[in-house]
């Protein structure tokens, strides 16, 4: 059995799932989609290792902030951001450095 699986990740990004469940949408086009499915069709980004950036719903983080998504850029994980819906996913992605898998973003 191998013990380690290569992936295509520049950076990845935890976002709370419980705030995300808790908010019930706040980002993309008509403020319903979830924050981490809206930044990665923001980036262009696929789900799974092979996308050019993971950007992963992980449970409670425990803060718990209240109109807000926890989430933790794994590059500069002593920082963690509370986002607030409606937040602008291109100042949003630059904050996070995934301005860089944008640029290899994932071919359709
Ligand atoms: S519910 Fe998101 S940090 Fe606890």
């Amino acid at each position: 059995m191998k013990d380690h699986v290569r992936s295509n990740w520049h950076n990845a990004v935890l976002v709370c799932r419980k705030c995300s469940k808790k908010l019930d949408g706040g980002f993309g086009k008509d403020g319903e989609e979830r924050l981490a499915k809206a930044l990665r069709r923001h980036l262009s980004l696929k789900k799974g290792r092979k996308a050019a950036a993971g950007i992963i719903e992980v449970n409670c983080l425990g803060i718990c902030p209240r109109g807000a998504i926890t989430v933790v850029n794994g590059a500069a994980s002593r920082d963690w951001m509370l986002v607030r819906p409606g937040t602008d996913l291109d100042e949003l992605a630059v904050a996070l450095d995934l301005t860089a898998s944008a640029d290899a973003r994932d071919p359709d």
